[in-house]
């Protein structure tokens, strides 16, 4: 409304409907769309959006152009024809289960996922009578034994995290196929920067997209690259459940996603460096990374990664109270249980991310109490080096916890 129309109204109504047309047509950086709803030119413009009949946005929990635009692009590199944002990535994952399974379907994962994703299926899906099959990721004879005719889907994460197990994308994917199943993979470890499971044959891929695609941990998001089929049943859930992104969010994504190649293949490098430098150390006893000649799938990952991640885990002797003393000695390394910042960050996943697993499960899933993950950001690698020897260093004997004791052995 301009100036001169709203000259003639009080006080509350100009407060309210005065300067509303700034346009930021010429604006360079994209705008984010703040709203819940939309005007329309007509009451029958109302009734064609809202019935699908006209294409256009309705209202912000299930269509905003931000969050379209940021769609659009993850997408696009993914090299899917469809994109639906979620709130988180869990979200994500709730709205596919929703989307795809029936009472008396399974789902078959993979053993060593993210602790909440096992969650779901655990605590939540078999209360509707959907129950899940967890088998080891790396392990073609379980994925083959379990998939069968009732499956819903099958969803893996490759690498694993925090393990770095390699799941073979095009093997799981004939099976799953062959019997009528949709396969999923988690691909917010190496992000479509260093893998693309589209071309192996999955169905959908999903996100945890606060992680790598954000980029500066800001924001919780998650997505779903598919096919349009499967992305117009995602929207129904979206619509229906409420699990809709923030344009907030969604915009600080879809700015992230412009510098991920950039930073994926630093972190990656310096990745790399690090592994080979723990693998080197005598306090370390296994290195976890699949970029390391070592890694027992290092073939197999470099056929369907074109890198290897951020993220690697090793494992120390002496359990938990090593790896937790190897932890509070850190300076430069955060305490974060999140992965793909611009920092670089620790977790202990035996007592963190994966500890409502049971020690059975923890055992069987090979997360030991000494293990370790690293997401390693975007920091030099030697200061980095620095900060994790001295930590080792200080982490053979525990120091008494005595403030004058401690003054002594300080840096
Ligand atoms: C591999 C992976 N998948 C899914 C999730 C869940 O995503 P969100 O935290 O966005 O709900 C996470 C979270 O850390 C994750 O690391």
């Amino acid at each position: 409304m301009d100036q001169a129309a709203t000259s003639r109204y009080g006080d509350s109504t100009r407060a309210i409907h005065a300067g509303t047309g700034v346009s930021t047509a010429d604006a360079f950086c994209e705008p984010i769309a703040m709203t819940s709803g939309y005007a329309f030119d007509s009451a029958r413009d109302a009734w064609e959006r809202f019935t699908g009949a006209s294409p256009g946005n309705v209202y912000s929990r299930f269509t905003n152009p931000t969050v379209s635009a940021m769609e659009q692009r993850v997408a696009s590199l993914e090299e899917a024809t469809d994109g639906v944002a979620f709130s988180s990535g869990m979200g994500a994952i709730t709205a596919l289960c929703m989307a795809l399974c029936s009472p008396s379907n399974n789902i078959v994962c993979s053993r060593d996922m993210f602790g909440t994703t096992l969650n779901v299926f655990k605590t939540y899906m078999r209360r509707f009578g959907v129950y899940a099959r967890f088998v080891p990721v790396d392990d073609p004879h379980a994925w083959a034994a379990n998939i069968d005719e009732r499956t819903a889907f099958v969803l893996l994460e490759t690498p694993s995290n925090p393990m770095m197990r390699v799941a073979d994308l095009q093997h799981i994917t004939q099976l799953a196929h062959a019997r009528g199943a949709k396969v999923i993979v988690d691909n917010t470890m190496l992000t479509p920067v260093l893998q693309k499971p589209l071309r192996f044959g999955a169905d959908a891929v999903v996100h945890s997209a606060g992680k790598y695609m954000d980029g500066q941990g800001r924001s919780v998001a998650g997505v779903v690259t598919c096919g349009k089929e499967l992305g117009n049943e995602l929207r129904g859930v979206l619509r229906t459940l409420g699990i809709c992104l923030s344009p907030m969010n969604a915009w600080l994504i879809f700015k992230g996603l412009e510098t991920l190649e950039l930073r994926v293949d630093r972190a990656a490098e310096s990745a790399f460096r690090l592994a080979t430098w723990l693998a080197g150390n005598r306090h370390v006893e296994r290195v976890h990374y699949t970029g390391l000649s070592s890694h027992r799938q290092h073939a197999l990952a470099m056929r369907q990664q074109s890198g290897h991640g951020g993220v690697l885990s090793f494992e120390l002797a002496g359990g938990r109270d090593r790896a937790w003393r190897f932890i509070d000695q850190l300076k430069l390394v955060a305490r974060c249980t999140n992965i793909g910042d611009s920092r670089s960050m620790v977790t202990h996943p035996a007592s963190t991310t994966h500890c409502r697993m049971t020690p059975q499960e923890l055992q069987a899933a090979g997360i030991e109490e000494g293990l370790v993950r690293l997401s390693v950001g975007l920091e030099n690698v030697p200061d980095l080096i620095a900060d994790i020897d001295q930590a080792l260093e200080k982490s053979v004997t525990s120091l008494p916890k005595m403030p004058w004791f401690e003054r002594i052995y300080a840096d």
